[in-house]
């Protein structure tokens, strides 16, 4: 396929691409939406279920974290999940986690290279192949549901990246040099996610951790971590069992950071990689 003919990408393909029992049973699909995340918290605050996938070609206003804005041209696996897991059985900051591991077992079978970067990117030779944006609504201290947006540069070509943000970020395309069926690939994703999300009540969370480290391209190096309470310099020694970063820093001491954005400052491997 050239890049010209973009891959199908319509209601019947991701029919026949989905093979689980909750997750997409409900599809939203759309030529063109501000934001699917924007759509799925509409959605969900009118009641829609569990599993429901709202998905675009192209966001007019896709989302990033920490109030960013994330490009979103056409070639792209632009969706979101409106989850609402059994939350005495589940705890809420997993969610994220689980999200990322099922993308990375899914683009694995395309691309060995793919790895995760805390708490929620996907990177390809450190440069940012997809990112996750988790967003919730709760009642007091009862949460009612997660709205999981996911972002992937599948389909995308050089040309499509804007100037900036081509030393920063790659896609499978340029990756591979050949399309890849989004349809299959959001199957194999939601099938990844389906399985984690059954597994966990019954095996909790460390199996989930543990899989999420051995993809991680940033154990064991030297980074900076832009916190809420400041800039942290150090190596990134650990994941603790809940998922928070343990960087120590030059004076040796350890800090777990529950939330920042994670930057490389040299890539100094572990036998975790
Ligand atoms: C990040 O900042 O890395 C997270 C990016 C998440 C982007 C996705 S694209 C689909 C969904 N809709 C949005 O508006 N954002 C998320």
């Amino acid at each position: 396929m050239g890049r010209e003919e973009v891959d199908p990408f319509g209601e019947q393909e991701l029919r026949s691409s989905l093979k689980t029992e909750q997750l997409g049973k409900t599809i939203y699909l759309y030529p063109s939406l501000e934001s699917t995340n924007l759509l799925a918290k509409q959605l969900a605050e009118k009641g829609e279920k569990h599993g429901a996938l709202v998905i675009s070609e192209t966001q007019t206003k896709g989302q990033g974290r920490l109030g960013r804005s994330w490009h979103s041209p056409p070639g792209g696996l632009w969706f979101s999940l409106i989850l609402r897991p059994d939350f005495s059985k589940l705890m809420p900051q997993h969610l994220t986690f689980i999200a990322g591991l099922a993308v990375v077992q899914a683009c694995s079978k395309i691309i060995h290279s793919v790895s995760l970067r805390w708490p929620n990117d996907l990177y390809v030779e450190n440069k940012k192949l997809g990112g996750i944006l988790t967003e919730s609504r709760a009642k007091g201290d009862r949460f009612e549901y997660f709205i999981m947006g996911i972002g992937l540069n599948v389909n995308l070509a050089e040309n499509q990246l804007p100037e900036e943000l081509k030393p920063l970020a790659t896609s499978l395309y340029i990756l591979k040099k050949e399309q890849i069926s989004r349809a299959a690939l959001l199957g194999d994703i939601l099938l990844h996610w389906e399985k984690i999300l059954n597994h966990y009540p019954h095996h909790g969370f460390a199996p989930i951790v543990n899989s999420w480290k051995k993809h991680a391209d940033f154990l064991g190096a030297f980074v900076k971590v832009d916190t809420p309470a400041g800039i942290i310099k150090g190596t990134a020694v650990d994941l603790s069992p809940s998922g928070a970063l343990m960087i120590q820093d030059q004076s040796g001491l350890i800090h777990e950071i529950s939330c920042g954005d994670v930057r490389l400052l040299s890539i100094v491997r572990t036998p975790h990689s």
